[in-house]
């Protein structure tokens, strides 16, 4: 009998510990999107704030393990208040924006965001969503790419590695980029996923990188706000029942 406790131990032990290790992130994946790669796959609308940046979004801070080399998400059921945004609300309308369709004020997708990810940062909501914005300032993706000349173009076509090493250099750390499919075809530049220490601040390498498929050459779409569709979203079919009474 008194080896029963000690062996039920060990099993929860075995068994256990991975699945506890799985939810302990070691580090984060700032990913940040180019809206003009994103607009030309979806139609895009413009966001119920006004006009967002003509700039690289940021698409999420994601919690990663670099031992299994997968998200770690979902780690407690915190609440979202989007009254704690209240401060940062300026730059999330403009650099974390939602385009889609039809116009929206982005807030299903800061909550889903911190749903998913941010409350297994270990940070509160305000200091996750400020950590973000402060990295995607921090890199300006979009500055060390003009200040090499490599500008949103449909007339131009740019190396995947020139635009790795532009953002490397500025950086100090390897980027890895992430294409969609764009015009005719043609690969273009999405995403960027940058790694960062699980302090949020510091930029690493990264202990794990995503492969996706990029050709050598791909295209730098342009993006204009101003093409943006104010698309309100449609009205309440309650609000209808009654409208005439
Ligand atoms: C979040 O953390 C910051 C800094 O530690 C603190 O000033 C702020 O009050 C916290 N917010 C909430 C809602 O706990």
């Amino acid at each position: 009998m008194a080896t029963r406790v000690p062996l039920a131990f060990l099993c929860f032990v075995l068994f256990a510990s991975p699945l506890l290790a799985a939810k302990t992130f070691d580090f984060y994946y700032l990913v940040l999107m180019w809206p003009g790669a994103y607009c030309t796959q979806s139609t895009c609308c413009r966001p119920t704030t006004g006009l967002p940046k003509n700039d690289f979004f940021v698409r999420g801070l994601w919690t990663f393990s670099s031992t299994t080399g997968k998200p770690v998400t979902k780690c407690n059921s915190d609440p979202f208040y989007v009254d704690e945004l209240s401060s940062l609300e300026d730059d999330l309308n403009s650099y974390w924006a939602n385009l889609k369709c039809p116009s929206n004020d982005g807030v299903v997708h800061w909550k889903k965001t911190w749903k998913t990810y941010g409350v297994c940062s270990r940070m509160n909501e305000t200091e996750y969503f400020q950590a973000a914005l402060e990295l995607r300032a921090k890199v300006d993706v979009f500055s060390l790419l003009d200040k090499k000349g490599i500008k949103p173009s449909l007339l131009h076509i740019y190396g995947a590695s020139d635009i790795e090493k532009a953002i490397g250099e500025g950086i100090g750390a390897t980027p890895v980029i992430r294409c969609s499919k764009g015009l005719l075809g043609l690969f273009q530049l999405y995403e960027i996923y940058i790694c960062v220490d699980k302090d949020g601040k510091t930029i690493i390498e990264c202990p794990v990188k995503p492969r996706f498929t990029c050709s050598e050459e791909i295209l730098f779409a342009p993006f204009d706000t101003n093409q943006l569709q104010n698309v309100p979203p449609a009205a309440d079919p309650a609000e209808l029942l009654f409208s005439d009474e």
